[in-house]
């Protein structure tokens, strides 16, 4: 298991094609929560994070060059669905850390209960990113937050959150669904766009596009001043 010097946290290994594979440490060891692979090596346990499934391992695998996640961070995850991303992003920040996971549907958000109840460092919150004072008394000042909402105001969303819970220096993470922006332009046009609309208050670090992990998505790294 080779650590990644830029990715604190994120461990990959090659097969014989040289193929990489992604992992964590696993927080809760002997627990695999998505039926994913559980490695030992050197007397720990890892979990396979699947490119194909979560966005933000995509842009690690599409060579992002950080994402600001490190271990003890505090992070509001929009979108967190049945938790797949956000389960690696626990291991990441680990015990010192906290996962704020928010989502509208009360389906997915009955999932994450469960799964925050084995790993208690992430906490669920059924809401509505378009409405973040809804559940401000529920979130602390954040180092990092990450968004994944297919939305029309994708960048308005992630940008009144940032305004919200984001701590200056903080790092957000926008995974951007072109699809669900507008079906009409071609991507990279749509991508142009809502970097135009983050420039304003933000400063990008980072931009990935994620095919062909994830068609017509990309990744932005923004830091706020
Ligand atoms: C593509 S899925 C997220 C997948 C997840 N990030 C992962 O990698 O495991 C998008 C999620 O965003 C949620 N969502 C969409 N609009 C939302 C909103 N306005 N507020 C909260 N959640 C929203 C949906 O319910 C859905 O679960």
């Amino acid at each position: 298991m080779i650590p990644f010097t830029k990715f604190e946290n994120v461990y990959f290994t090659k097969d014989s094609r040289g193929r990489e594979r992604f992992f964590t440490q696993n927080l809760t060891p002997g627990l695999s929560f998505f039926e994913e692979d559980l490695v030992r090596d050197g007397g720990r346990e890892y979990r396979n994070w699947e490119p194909r499934r979560s966005k933000l391992c995509a842009g690690m695998a599409k060579g992002l060059s950080q994402t600001g996640l490190k271990r003890g961070s505090t992070v509001l995850y929009l979108g967190a669905s049945h938790g797949y991303t956000a389960s690696f992003v626990s291991d990441i920040v680990g015990r010192e850390g906290v996962v704020f996971c928010l989502d509208f549907a009360p389906r997915v958000v009955r999932d994450l209960v469960f799964m925050c109840e084995k790993k208690e460092n992430m906490a669920p919150i059924l809401g509505d990113a378009t409405d973040p004072k809804s559940y401000a008394y529920r979130v602390l000042p954040c180092d990092i937050v990450f968004q994944d909402v297919a939305q029309k105001q994708q960048a308005e969303i992630f940008l009144d959150n940032c305004k919200h819970f984001l701590k200056p220096g903080g790092f957000g993470i926008l995974a951007v669904k072109s699809r669900s922006m507008d079906i009409t332009i071609p991507p990279r046009q749509l991508y142009a766009k809502v970097k135009e609309k983050l420039e304003k208050e933000t400063t990008i670090v980072d931009f990935k596009v994620l095919d062909p992990f994830e068609k017509d998505h990309c990744i932005f790294v923004v830091k706020k001043p």
